[in-house]
């Protein structure tokens, strides 16, 4: 089920092994090089960061402040008014100003809360927004060698998944681990001075705590990378069943497929029990340990209240402290597998922002003011992969404005000359020249304006015809796009659409027939008015006889004036250009016109008896 349409298909290493191992990256919760990199993203919003850390530690502040009211509340109304101490109308006056201030300070506390938590927010996801941005961005300038390399499920998890991970550590992690630090500190300081031998009492619990953490922490740190590994094979099992999904149908896959799914399934809900499994032992057993020190803090502490060593309100004080202070330890498994997950994610999309295009613009550019269209492969040798050469010496010339066929059978090379003309690869040996400039010598850009190409597999955007001719080319006027298609007879079947050119097409053009797509895609190079050259793929399916002369039509009408390269399928395109270059294993065979190359007796004599005769001898039949 693998591979992927178009193209020639055939051997893609790596393919679906690639897919996961980068999905198994697992880094560490915590990675200073990554964090430092993750921050200058928030470089842009410097003082509403700055704001937000004074926010967050006046709220951790403001944590502190009730105990030590209640204290107050105790040791300065409570307790007079119980010894007589104080009269009761007093007591209660101080009850309700120290009442009003709790409320004051609650409220203050969380107005606090309320706009931290915005901020935060807001800057992470804006600066998350940019990243975004940059990615994609970054992703359009890299070269096709990249895409053959990467599975579009995996670049979508980058884009989306992972920067919802870093998302999540900007706005959640980071922040509260922050605020957790902060209030530990401070409410260690508090303790220390409302009273330093019960804090030293509470502080008992820390070794306890801290062997506790490092021990759940590796069993989280496994099962969060199993959830992980098996989460990534279910998305790519996914992705690949749910686009292969006619294929499954039309061989009755459906069983096997879904035993194969479920058992995915499976391992990933055993991964997630594992996960519950240690969290949940983990909350229970920190919140023992919280109870069993407020249980040793009353236990001692009231033993000094009896002595008249403490005042009952620093215990009371003290009972509440410890409450908050047990609180970040609890909330730290969840905010152990937000930093997991987002420097795992990090790592991922820095080393895709680190892979860089390998095909570049040269520094001083040549540009041709004037494009007559001669194309040269002057001893040109090319591999995808290093070593498995799939063009081999080929040496040919087009002057301008001939037009050309290229044959040869499958996996021979056609398609590759195509990408290197449109340079997606550069090649390794030898040069490809444009009117006798390197196309290495000049923008990008320049090469593929001049150049119409249209590709063996058209791919069809969602949108509508006039958008898919158009792709969002302001310049390009209705008017223009309704003579590209009248030139290239695709308005025939346009005008029967039910909306016309305003039709809706899906994703990859579903609901349009090969000739179809094939004819659209000529309207859109014609579009785009390439000056001079056109590069055509035809598409291996065959037409009906009608659209098959209406595409022969319109081929013969864009030939006219352009040098044209036009990778050969159909009978009827051969015999109408000027030269024919056979291709076999990479190498040019034999060149001349149809004529010519059929007295050779060659082997394009064999190509031709092997494939066009059988075509012809097709064609009535499927005409009938
Ligand atoms: N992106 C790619 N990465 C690696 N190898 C590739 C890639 N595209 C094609 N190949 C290999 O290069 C060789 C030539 O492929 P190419 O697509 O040029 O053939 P073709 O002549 O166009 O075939 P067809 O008539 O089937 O379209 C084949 O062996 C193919 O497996
Ligand atoms: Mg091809």
């Amino acid at each position: 089920m693998g591979g992927r349409g178009g193209g020639g298909g055939g051997h893609h290493g790596g393919g679906a092994g690639g897919f996961f191992q980068e999905d198994e990256i697992l880094g560490k919760a915590y990675d200073a090089t990554l964090t430092r990199r993750l921050v200058g993203y928030l470089a842009p919003y410097k003082l509403w960061v700055a704001l937000a850390i004074v926010l967050l530690l006046v709220q951790s502040l403001a944590q502190i402040v009730p105990p030590i009211i209640a204290k107050e509340i105790v040791d300065q109304a409570v307790i007079p008014a119980v010894s007589g101490a104080l009269a009761r109308d007093d007591a209660f006056a101080r009850l309700a100003v120290l009442g009003i201030v709790y409320l004051v300070v609650l409220a203050i506390g969380a107005a606090i809360r309320y706009g931290q938590t915005i901020l935060t927010t807001w800057v992470g996801q804006k600066a998350m927004y940019d990243l975004r941005l940059e990615l994609f961005r970054h992703l359009q300038f890299l070269p096709l060698g990249f895409f053959d390399r990467n599975p579009v499920g995996r670049l979508m998890t980058r884009i989306t998944n992972d920067i919802d991970a870093l998302t999540d550590m900007v706005t959640r992690g980071v922040v509260s681990i922050f605020g957790d630090i902060a209030m530990v500190v401070l409410i260690s300081g508090a303790m220390l001075i409302l009273d330093w031998r019960l804090a030293l009492v509470t502080f008992i619990s820390l070794p306890i705590l801290i062997a506790l953490t490092a021990y759940f922490r590796g069993i989280m740190r496994e099962s969060f990378r199993a959830i992980r590994i098996r989460l990534a094979r279910v998305n790519a099992f996914l992705n690949e069943t749910l686009s292969g999904m006619a294929i499954v149908q039309l061989f009755t896959r459906e069983k096997p497929v879904f035993d194969a799914f479920d058992t995915l399934n499976r391992d990933l809900l055993a991964a997630n029990q594992g996960q519950v499994r240690a969290m949940s032992v983990f909350q229970p057993t920190v919140n023992f340990t919280r109870n069993a020190t407020a249980a040793l803090l009353f236990v001692v502490g009231a033993n000094w209240v009896m002595d008249a060593q403490l005042s009952l309100g620093t215990l009371v004080a003290f009972w509440q402290l410890l409450q908050n202070f047990f609180q970040p330890i609890l909330d730290l498994s969840e905010k152990y597998n937000i930093m997991q997950a987002a420097m795992a994610s990090s790592e991922r999309v820095f080393r895709l922002l680190d892979t860089h295009s390998t095909i570049l613009d040269p520094q001083r550019p040549v540009e041709l003011p004037h494009v007559r269209g001669e194309i040269t492969f002057d001893n040109v040798s090319f591999a995808y992969n290093e070593g498995e050469w799939v063009l081999r010496d080929v040496n040919f010339k087009i002057t301008a404005g001939e037009s050309v066929a290229i044959v040869g059978a499958t996996g021979a090379g056609k398609t590759s000359i195509i990408s290197l003309i449109s340079r997606f690869y550069d090649v390794q040996k030898g040069r490809i020249l444009l009117d006798g400039v390197d196309i290495r010598d000049m923008r990008q850009a320049d090469v593929r304006r001049h150049v119409g190409v249209v590709l063996q597999d058209p791919f069809i955007f969602a949108g509508t015809i006039s958008s898919n001719i158009r792709l969002n080319e302001a310049s390009i006027s209705d008017e223009q796009v309704r003579a590209a298609a009248q030139f290239v007879n695709a308005d025939k079947f346009i005008e029967r659409l039910p909306q016309g050119y305003e039709t809706v097409v899906t994703e990859r053009g579903s609901t349009l027939s090969v000739g179809q797509k094939q004819l659209l895609a000529f309207a859109r190079a014609i579009a785009f008015n390439p000056e001079i050259l056109l590069v055509l793929d035809e598409a291996t399916s065959s037409v009906d006889t009608e659209t098959e002369h209406l595409i022969q039509d319109a081929l013969a009408k864009l030939m006219v004036g352009r040098t044209s390269i036009i990778i050969a399928h159909r009978l009827s395109t051969i015999q109408n250009v000027d030269r024919i270059i056979v291709l076999h294993k990479g190498r040019v065979v034999e060149m001349g016109t149809h004529r010519d190359l059929l007295q050779q007796r060659g082997t394009y004599h064999r190509l031709y008896e092997l494939q066009y005769r059988a075509h012809e001898a097709e064609s009535p039949m499927k005409s009938a």
